[in-house]
């Protein structure tokens, strides 16, 4: 077995999951601000190690993946992030991508940016610990959209990062986002995932990704949040699974899901309707952002001296994902 794929599946393990802990400091000042706390540096990684230090880190979270600034700051204890990551049980990941763009051509989409100096990038993130990284493509779903050039051009750049990060022996995780924002309905989001995802994997076998050694990012089949189409988990898990057998080679070991504005309860939901479902061999399991931290930062952000009702909320949260991920959770074991 190679070394990535061993990263994957030591990752993905027994229902673990991803914590997306790699918000900009721009998204997390809009998060931080959203609950009247002041986004200083100081603030921003007072929560996150306050996260990184839950006993669920051991049990559920077998990767975070960190921003820039996270992988480089040094804990309360005087260690750097990274390590405090890995000593807890966990492997520590990094986004590489900068951000979403306007795609040039079309307007109204947009194409993630980053290749520049990549190569070099990843070579000092593997010297500051991580062993897995995050790229985001974001898709959104209108009468024309996504377009050819976005699908095309995304998934370009989505291999070519993906083919840099196996030459530096870490794992990519490839994350094409068609976003739920929209008056689109559940077969769109279907038809549109489908077809954004197997153009990614043409990219990828174009590219010579080992396909062993990835982990994909896709969203969940959802109709649209202005659609006003009600549709049940049970279908979403359904088409969803639908999807992902259709246009994902079987060599791929891991599939873990974005939450993409899903509230807590939908995303662990749906997610145990996958598992119970699944009838492939992937793995299917979580790396939220909002999913998993919502209720925890609304929590902390009323007393940030509060470390350990923090973490219980979070490793609360951490503990339902690992059991949908094995397709175990049921509602009572909210309370
Ligand atoms: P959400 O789960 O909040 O969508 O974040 C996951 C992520 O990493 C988006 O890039």
């Amino acid at each position: 077995m190679s070394e990535l794929n061993n990263i994957v599946l030591k990752i993905l393990e027994n229902g673990k999951g991803i914590l997306a802990a790699d918000e900009s400091t721009a998204t997390m000042t809009k998060r931080l601000e959203g609950v009247n706390v002041n986004s200083t540096p100081e603030n921003r990684l007072l929560f996150r190690e306050t996260l990184f230090s839950s006993s669920s880190m051991t049990k559920c979270i077998g990767g975070v993946i960190l921003y820039d600034e996270t992988i480089k700051q040094d804990s309360s204890k005087k260690k750097s992030i990274a390590k405090l990551i890995s000593e807890m049980g966990s492997a520590p990941g990094i986004k590489v991508d900068t951000g979403a763009k306007v795609l040039a051509g079309s307007p109204d989409e947009k194409i993630t940016e980053g290749l520049d100096g990549l190569r070099e990038r990843l070579k000092d993130y593997y010297k500051l610990g991580a062993r897995f990284t995050k790229w985001r493509g974001v898709y959104n779903i209108a009468k024309n959209y996504p377009s050819k050039l976005s699908i095309h051009s995304n998934a370009h750049a989505l291999a070519r990062y993906s083919a840099l990060v196996q030459e530096c022996n870490m794992v990519p995780i490839v994350e094409p986002e068609v976003l739920m924002d929209g008056e689109h309905s559940a077969q769109d989001c279907y038809e549109k995932t489908s077809e954004v995802i197997k153009r990614c994997f043409d990219e990828l076998i174009l590219h010579k990704v080992d396909l062993k050694g990835i982990i994909l990012k896709p969203n969940m089949i959802l109709a649209g949040n202005k659609s006003g189409e009600k549709i049940s988990n049970d279908e979403i898990a359904k088409l969803t699974l639908k999807c992902l057998e259709s246009s994902v080679p079987s060599e791929v070991p891991g599939i873990a899901f974005l939450s993409g504005g899903q509230s807590e309860l939908e995303a662990t939901e749906n997610l145990n309707l996958i598992n119970k479902h699944n009838n492939t061999n992937f793995i299917m399991s979580y790396s939220y952002g909002r999913a998993l931290q919502q209720s925890a930062l609304k929590f902390w952000s009323k007393d940030t001296k509060n470390i350990e009702g923090t973490q219980k909320i979070f490793n609360h949260r951490a503990k339902m994902n690992t059991l949908a991920a094995q397709g175990k959770w049921s509602k009572d074991l909210e309370n």
